[in-house]
């Protein structure tokens, strides 16, 4: 799920970004792909696994995507409690110090009240079931797996190039229950 939405929103951010940013593409050395857990207690959601190639990732081309996602608990099984899903995002672009947030030109984007509710009466996104994801909730105990898998990319209208920066956190009520940043390459990032 968390995968998921990451690839919707990397989408969302390249279409909200590329509004307001153009500028010529440098040849140059690009940063790799890395991720990292932003939380060092033990949450419910547990990403094991994430990989994304090629570096960097070019628009209007294939990204690979790959990921093991474990869930230590039910997730969203109490409707007093809403799954959250928030993120924070920020690209910094070749020459410049100050990176731009992403999610202030587009907070629709960046915020996902009460997930469990979307899901409700709606049919699973081909991906997904082609996937064998869960589209509902509870998201029940185990281990998710998403085997190498493409997906496009689109072409803009604008050039856009930078290290992009994101955290997806997840929260149940009050409590963190996933919590994950990424760093990325768009382009070029020299
Ligand atoms: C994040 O935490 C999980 C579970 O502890 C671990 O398997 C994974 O390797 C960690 N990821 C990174 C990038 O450190
Ligand atoms: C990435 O974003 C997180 C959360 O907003 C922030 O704490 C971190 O410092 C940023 N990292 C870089 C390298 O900009």
């Amino acid at each position: 799920m968390v995968a998921i939405k990451f690839v919707v929103f990397f989408v969302a951010v390249t279409f909200v970004s590329g509004k307001f940013v153009h500028e010529m593409k440098m040849p140059g050395k690009d940063i790799p792909f890395t991720w990292l857990n932003c939380s060092t207690n033990e949450l419910k959601i547990v990403v094991e696994e994430l990989k994304l190639s090629p570096e960097p990732i070019k628009l209007g081309k294939n990204i690979i995507l790959s990921a093991i996602v474990r869930v230590k608990e039910p997730v969203g099984l109490d409707e007093r409690s809403p799954v959250n899903v928030d993120l924070t995002a920020d690209v910094v672009k070749p020459g410049q110090e100050q990176p731009l947030d992403v999610c202030e030109y587009d907070e629709g984007h960046c915020h996902f009240k009460n997930v469990c509710s979307r899901f409700k009466g709606k049919e699973s996104p081909k991906i997904q079931k082609e996937l064998g994801l869960p589209y509902k909730c509870p998201l029940l105990t185990g281990i998710y797996r998403i085997p190498k898998t493409t997906f496009r990319i689109p072409e803009l209208e604008y050039t856009i190039n930078g290290v992009f920066n994101v955290t997806i956190k997840i929260t149940e009520g009050k409590t963190q229950i996933g919590c994950l940043t990424f760093k990325f390459c768009l382009e070029s990032c020299y």
